[in-house]
């Protein structure tokens, strides 16, 4: 596969982060990850999958530079609370909660409760500008542990503990060892997966154009 460039769609610098480590570590060379332009506006995320929003972001992004793209957008479903707080994750404490007002809020909800099963899903999307696109999905299961542990990571990582990890939160992790089993690692190397092999996602349109 040839160098391919792209733009990342988040603004989230967490994410970020993660993204080019994942896809670095899959993709090495073939890919050139460009930062998402300061200029372009905030992606309203209105969408009511996570899908619909990963690609909500990416056609934003794709519009704005002309250039292929690459989005994701990830939610945290607990099972006591009915998948809650789901596609709204990032709002789940309100429009401005930081990471921490989240955190506590789900710690809240869930108060003593036994059940403590969770699932992180994130959806991984490139789109491309003739409007074809690659998609695929990460997910990782696990629980939400009774306080918030660890200083690494972001967002929920200080109260998911893996359910294929050693006892230990996200935020206890090195990003290798997060990254080894996240929800995002999984999406992002199916991802790169499918971009080595040139494959269209299902039904997604006439496949990826040469880069
Ligand atoms: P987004 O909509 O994809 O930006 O993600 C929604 C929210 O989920 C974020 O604001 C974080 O609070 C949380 N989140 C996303 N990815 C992770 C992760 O890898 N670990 C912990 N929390 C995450």
């Amino acid at each position: 596969m040839s160098t391919s460039s792209f733009v990342l769609a988040t603004a989230n610098p967490d994410k970020a982060r993660e993204l080019r480590a994942i896809l670095g570590e899959a993709m090495g060379r073939d890919v050139r990850l460009l930062g998402r332009p300061a200029e372009v506006p905030e992606v309203d995320e209105t969408g009511s999958t996570l899908e619909e929003n990963a690609r909500l972001k990416a056609v934003a992004l794709v519009e704005a530079t002309g250039i292929a793209a690459i989005a994701d957008d990830t939610g945290l479903e607990v099972a006591a609370l009915g998948g809650a707080p789901g596609v709204y994750s990032s709002r789940y404490a309100g429009e401005q909660a930081t990471y921490a007002d989240n955190v506590a809020k789900l710690l809240a909800e869930l108060g003593g409760s036994t059940d403590r099963r969770a699932r992180f899903t994130t959806v991984a999307l490139a789109r491309f500008p003739d409007g074809s696109e690659v998609v695929a999905t990460g997910i990782v299961d696990g629980e939400i542990a009774l306080s918030a542990v660890g200083a690494s990571g972001f967002g929920y990582d200080p109260v998911f503990v893996p359910t294929e990890g050693d006892g230990r939160t996200f935020a206890e992790m090195s990003p290798e060892e997060k990254h080894a089993l996240s929800h995002r690692g999984r999406a992002f190397r199916a991802l790169a997966e499918l971009l080595a092999a040139g494959l269209p996602a299902p039904a997604a349109g006439p496949g990826r154009p040469a880069p």
